[in-house]
């Protein structure tokens, strides 16, 4: 039956047995996290042959270039023609660099920033002059994309963000009024946290829309391009083509990496655009750094051989981790179904699940589940500036711990979720 329909003895006598049940928690001592969204040991384990690679037999990219010496700035063709083909993208319009995609996205923004990008002044101009330069951000998000604007001095500008894309008439708008308006974040394929999709029609009034900046650029982050959690492997949308189409070709600057395909810290970032934004990047990237680590770029091409081989492995990831998210669901659903007190995402692939509890009760479900040995990311960490203005979202990242301790840090949590939406309701 829903809170709403409880009388206000019902409503008591469910706060008692919810305590009780709390109160039981907290003896069993426990340490669950579910706080970020890291590939298990089981899926690392996934990818240990590259522990062995490249091998002293293996020194030479398809190239013939000694991939133990300096040089090779755009990265290996090889591994980028394996992740181009997954993308979408030719593989001159990728770089292949190091294990983080995050840093091809700050050294991106402070090329911007810093020399201005291709069509535009650097923004760092505009700072000087007193102006903010300001980012959308659909929401809820990646909060590391909002701390790494953030730092940069960027103003953060949230914009609805439903499962099937963003809000684009607010996007539209703000985009064609306001020339500082210089950025949008994306992740296309599964997002951060909610698991939106974008489809062709999104991405096209994206790269096609009238911006009041020259320079304003869509920041792709297709993190989970790959990661599917279903039979519907849904094929990238071919952003860089339609941004062309729509004579916008240097709009875009897509970031993937192969960090929840083969190991998060030790695995391939890429950035791809246009033939001019590559060429813009490179020039940067060349005070930068010699060329990037070829060894290991040369051993994820000899242990994923080609795009199938990501596919097949990310099966295996799947079968790993659906599990995890069909219990997620399965528990939320039984323990909260019946209340109305909360939404949850069911995401047909990435890392996460978002969960919507009762307004104003997201930071003391997560101070309560803290308490009971249930970590949580802070509640509003999915919001620019930390900020959830309806205090209700909680992002939750099942993918790490076992299943059993998955099973039971997420019943932990619904008792958490129904106490907190119990004890307000009473209050009010
Ligand atoms: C949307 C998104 N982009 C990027 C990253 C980090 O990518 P990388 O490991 O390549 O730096 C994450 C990690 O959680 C993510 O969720």
């Amino acid at each position: 039956m829903s809170l709403a329909d409880l009388s206000p003895a019902e409503l008591s006598a469910l706060h008692e047995e919810l305590t009780t049940r709390y109160e039981e928690l907290k003896p069993a001592g426990l340490k669950l996290d579910l706080t970020r969204g890291k590939p298990s040991a089981e899926q690392l384990d996934l990818s240990n042959e590259l522990l062995g690679l490249p091998g002293p037999d293996h020194t030479v990219d398809a190239a013939g270039v000694d991939v133990r010496n300096y040089g090779g700035l755009q990265g290996l063709q090889e591994i980028r023609q394996i992740f181009g083909d997954l993308l979408g993208i030719p593989a001159d319009q990728l770089i292949a660099a190091d294990n983080s995609s995050l840093s091809i996205m700050h050294d991106s923004l402070t090329f911007a920033l810093l020399h201005g990008r291709p069509g535009g002044a650097p923004w760092a101009r505009l700072q000087a002059r007193g102006e903010t330069i300001k980012v959308l951000c659909p929401t809820p998000g990646y909060d590391r994309h909002f701390m790494l604007s953030e730092a940069l001095g960027f103003e953060l500008i949230p914009v609805d963000l439903d499962v099937d894309g963003p809000d684009l008439d607010t996007i539209k708008k703000l985009a064609a009024e306001d020339p500082l308006i210089k950025a949008i974040w994306v992740v296309p394929t599964y997002a951060n946290p909610n698991g939106a999709v974008y489809s062709s029609e999104v991405t096209r009034e994206l790269v096609s829309m009238p911006t009041a900046a020259d320079d304003f650029t869509i920041l792709w982050d297709n993190a989970y391009a790959v990661h599917h959690l279903t039979d519907d492997e849904i094929k990238p949308v071919d952003v860089l083509g339609l941004a062309a189409e729509a004579r916008h070709p240097d709009r875009v600057f897509v970031y993937a990496s192969s960090s929840k395909i083969t190991f998060a810290g030790a695995g391939v970032s890429f950035f791809g655009g246009s033939k001019t934004i590559i060429d813009w990047y490179l020039a940067n990237l060349s005070k930068r750094t010699i060329g990037p680590d070829k060894i290991n770029q040369l051993r994820h091409a000899l242990f994923l051989k080609d795009a199938d081989g990501v596919r097949a492995l990310m099966r295996r990831h799947r079968a790993i981790i659906e599990p995890k998210f069909a219990a997620v669901e399965e528990i939320l659903a039984d323990r909260l179904g019946s209340y109305e007190v909360a939404r949850w995402t069911e995401p047909q692939g990435g890392y996460f699940i978002s969960l919507d509890v009762a307004e104003h009760t997201a930071a003391e479900v997560v101070r309560l589940a803290k308490e009971a040995g249930i970590a949580l990311t802070p509640a509003g960490s999915a919001y620019p500036y930390g900020k959830d203005p309806a205090d209700k979202n909680i992002r939750i990242a099942p993918t790490f711990p076992p299943l059993a301790q998955v099973r039971t840090a997420i019943d932990g949590l619904a008792t958490c979720v129904l106490l907190a939406a119990v004890t307000r309701r009473l209050a009010q």
